[in-house]
């Protein structure tokens, strides 16, 4: 009896003072009001929360501002939170610059049952008229003509190729949004693109992180304003193109994502359902969101493979050999993919160093979370810090370098990494993979086929700068390449 009462209070004080002393992750100490904004490089905030967790481990926690945020580093780590503890960590922090672009609808900047419902309807939806469908192979490979098109007309001199290589991958969500796709040279089509790409920009520069923290600065902050009017004008023009769809909507032809919404919409005031979450805001919110999560990223590294090629020509070599083996000059579809193990291992490596979405998107907890022995809050923002992962020193021989064996075996076949998790993981795994994954394949492999690409008269292959501008997203910093013809 003694021993079971002393056993029992035992175990009374372990519970009481676990729940007393719950252990909070480590971190710097903070100063009062601007918590550890001084202890990190707003401008290259991965780097700085990499170098932080050296010091204080996997699971360490930062202030911006008055704002707590724990930081989850490494592979190992990131994954057990987003995979095991799905649930746990799949909710949406909602910035405030977050919430002045979304009010919380849409799919990206959402939680509950409104993401839920906008998520399922997005991925379905991407389904049927994109990613599990020959429809958007076909659309790809057309868009690819156009691009090449563009690339042959400047006949070999240097060019910046960012914009068109960002018209290009803007059109495969315009032809799956709206069913159609636009000139390159329609001006109020490469007004909407530059938009999307200048809001992307400015969410990620120190004056919005600012922002973040002390919202009431925004007023003041030549960004925030700018970032505004963006916002509103890409809104705008949504509506209108929305609108004319709206007039020749058939619901028994639906031609893309907007018609299905429309129908659905329809469908459900026909059953007099209410409370619904297919109202106006959260279609034009979810086509805006689409386009801005489905142009840039997808751009961005197409434009780092190209860079990458030229900086780097003995790699390029080996794709145009393995090209010209395999393929031929044919167009390249899908189904070749399995049959290109290297190309396809230059594209992973290619995805793994640009690691172009480096903090993932901001979660948050969703309930009470005890994690590697610390205590999380309900609400408690969290970085899923993906340059952790896909340059983690204990995962990848060469971490920094361009290496494109780190996805070969010895027979030169294709292998999966766990760690190469570019479009993250779990609950909130990016919805556009396998469109993203098609896409760059298939323009990749186009462009190698037709074009060598080498950096410009007078600038050596080491003199091609690899340090990306910061934004929300990594893309390289401006550049020209040549595109030579091989024909
Ligand atoms: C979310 C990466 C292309 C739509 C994300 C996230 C990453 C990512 C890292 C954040 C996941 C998280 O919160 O843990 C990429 C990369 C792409 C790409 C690297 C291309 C190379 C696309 C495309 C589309 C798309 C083509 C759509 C057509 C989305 C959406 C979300 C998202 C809607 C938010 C998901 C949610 O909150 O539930 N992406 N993405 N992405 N992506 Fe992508």
């Amino acid at each position: 009896v003694a021993i079971m009462g002393l056993l029992f209070l035992h175990l009374c004080y372990s519970s009481f003072s676990s729940q007393d002393k719950k252990l909070e992750p480590p971190g710097p100490t903070p100063l009062p009001l601007l918590g550890n904004l001084l202890q990190v490089d707003l401008k290259r905030l991965d780097r700085s929360l990499v170098d932080l967790s050296k010091k204080y481990g996997p699971v360490f926690r930062v202030y911006f501002g008055m704002k707590k945020v724990v930081v989850l580093a490494g592979y190992k780590t990131v994954r057990q939170a987003l995979v095991n503890h799905a649930e746990e960590f799949g909710d949406r922090e909602v910035t405030p610059i977050f919430y002045d672009f979304n009010k919380g609808n849409g799919i990206i900047f959402s939680n509950g049952d409104l993401w839920k419902e906008m998520r399922r309807f997005a991925l379905s939806t991407l389904r049927d008229f994109g990613m599990g469908r020959r429809i958007s192979e076909g659309k790809i490979i057309e868009e690819c003509g156009y691009l090449s098109e563009e690339f042959e007309q400047q006949e070999g001199k240097a060019f910046d190729n960012a914009q068109t290589i960002h018209y290009a991958a803007s059109n495969i969500i315009s032809a799956l949004m709206f069913g159609k796709r636009f000139d390159y040279k329609d001006s109020d089509f490469k007004a909407m693109v530059e938009k999307d790409h200048e809001i992307i920009r400015l969410t990620g520069t120190a004056s919005i992180l600012i922002y973040n923290s002390f919202p009431w600065l925004g007023p003041f902050l030549k960004n925030w304003r700018d970032l505004m009017k963006h916002v509103e004008a890409s809104m705008e023009e949504t509506r209108n193109i929305i609108a004319d769809l709206k007039e020749t909507l058939n619901p028994e032809m639906c031609r893309c994502f907007v018609d299905a919404f429309l129908t659905r919409k329809l469908n459900l005031e026909e059953s007099e359902i209410k409370d619904s979450h297919y109202h106006d805001d959260n279609l034009v919110y979810s086509v805006r969101n689409l386009f801005a999560a489905g142009t840039d990223t997808t751009g961005n590294t197409l434009q780092w493979g190209l860079l990458f090629m030229a900086k780097y020509p003995h790699f390029q070599e080996q794709v145009q050999e393995e090209l010209s083996r395999v393929v031929g000059n044919r167009q390249v579809r899908v189904d070749d993919r399995k049959n290109l193990p290297y190309t396809d291992a230059v594209i992973h490596e290619t995805q793994r160093l640009a690691n172009i979405v480096p903090l993932a998107i901001p979660h948050k907890t969703s309930q009470d979370v005890t994690f590697q022995g610390y205590f999380i809050k309900k609400g408690t923002t969290v970085f899923p810090l993906l340059t952790s992962v896909l340059h983690d020193e204990s995962e990848w021989e060469t971490p920094y370098n361009f290496n494109p064996s780190h996805f070969l075996d010895k027979e030169g076949k294709l292998i999966r990494r766990d760690a190469f998790i570019p479009f993250s993981a779990g609950r909130r795994v990016c919805p556009g993979e396998s469109l993203a994954r098609m896409e760059l394949f298939l323009f990749f492999t186009s462009l190698l086929q037709c074009f060598r690409f080498t950096p410009p008269p007078g600038v050596t292959e080491d003199e091609l700068d690899l340090t990306p501008v910061v934004g929300f997203t990594l893309s390289p910093s401006p550049h020209e390449l040549c595109a030579v013809s091989r024909q």
